[in-house]
């Protein structure tokens, strides 16, 4: 398992595989690595002969208040999770790797007919940080595959979006979220939970879940049935940003066999999103 901190040594390595005809995968993450991002790696494996992870924190995406100096910063742990797993290569660049011209400058990419909506209203300009670091690191390695969780659900979608308006050639898989017995999605930011509110943060799951189970039994009263689960959780002690039931491909108004319910909620101290794909 080699460690890469600059780009030029990582171009090298990965030039090296496509001449031997070998495919790479990369799973882009910020570290603080759980059995999520861990099953990633794992699918990545099945998915290419050679599998790349990177560890970076990524300043632009984090928005004025939010958590960026606080963030877990794991790396010696990482490595020992991954150790179990043994992905080829970590890539592990620092700021100035990444973004050699600083932060304000540089070329950013706006996905605008996602940036703006759902997460990306409560945290306006996290979806253009998210879609230039990963354009930036697509570019770095240059991987036949990139993995992400379908946990972020829009993150996903803006990913795919980048990818084809760029025509950026790597198909990008979307992976199943890993979750708690209870069902509640394992987060990195889940930490920021006491005990007793990861019993009630599973509700945020559950009221999907029941959702999903009524959409595909045939209601589509969805505005009610929105009504209702913010009702429940702002009962429970959520404050609810959005729950809202959309198109999946486009996060647009829900036609189609294809549906997404999707939510963000705070819970104490923590950020909590979650969200259940439909097939009408
Ligand atoms: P991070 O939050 O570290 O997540 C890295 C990847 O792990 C993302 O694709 C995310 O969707 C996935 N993931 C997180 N929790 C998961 C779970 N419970 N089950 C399955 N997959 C899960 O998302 C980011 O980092 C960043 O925005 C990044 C894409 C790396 C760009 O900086």
């Amino acid at each position: 398992m080699q460690q890469i901190t600059k780009v030029k040594a990582l171009r090298s390595c990965v030039r090296d595989w496509h001449q031997q005809g070998q495919s790479v995968a990369l799973v882009p993450t910020m570290g603080n690595l759980h059995v999520g991002h861990l099953q990633l790696v794992k699918q990545a494996k099945e998915l290419a002969n050679k599998v790349v992870v990177s560890i970076f924190v990524n300043p632009t995406q984090f928005v004025a208040g939010e958590d960026f100096d606080t963030y877990p910063r794991t790396i010696e742990d990482d490595l020992v999770h991954l150790q179990g797993i043994e992905p080829d290569l970590i890539f592990i660049p620092d700021v100035d790797e990444v973004y050699p011209a600083g932060l304000e400058g540089e070329t950013q990419v706006l996905v605008p007919e996602l940036d703006g909506i759902f997460c990306g209203a409560f945290r306006p300009g996290h979806f253009t940080g998210v879609a230039t670091v990963v354009s930036k690191l697509l570019n770095m390695v240059q991987p036949d595959t990139a993995l992400f969780g379908n946990k972020d659900y829009q993150q996903l979608l803006v990913i795919k979006r980048l990818v084809t308006d760029l025509c950026i050639p790597v198909e990008i898989v979307g992976v199943e979220t890993v979750r708690e017995k209870s069902g509640l999605a394992l987060s990195s930011r889940n930490r920021y939970l006491s005990p007793q509110e990861k019993e009630v943060a599973a509700e945020l799951h559950q009221a999907l879940s029941g959702i999903a189970e009524a959409v595909k039994q045939g209601s589509e009263d969805y505005q009610r049935l929105e009504a209702d689960a913010i009702a429940h959780l702002e009962n429970k002690g959520f404050k609810t940003e959005y729950l809202s039931i959309r198109n999946a491909s486009n996060l647009g108004e829900p036609t189609g066999e294809e549906l997404v319910v999707l939510a963000a909620a705070w819970l104490g101290k923590a950020r909590l999103i979650d969200n259940i794909q439909i097939r009408r």
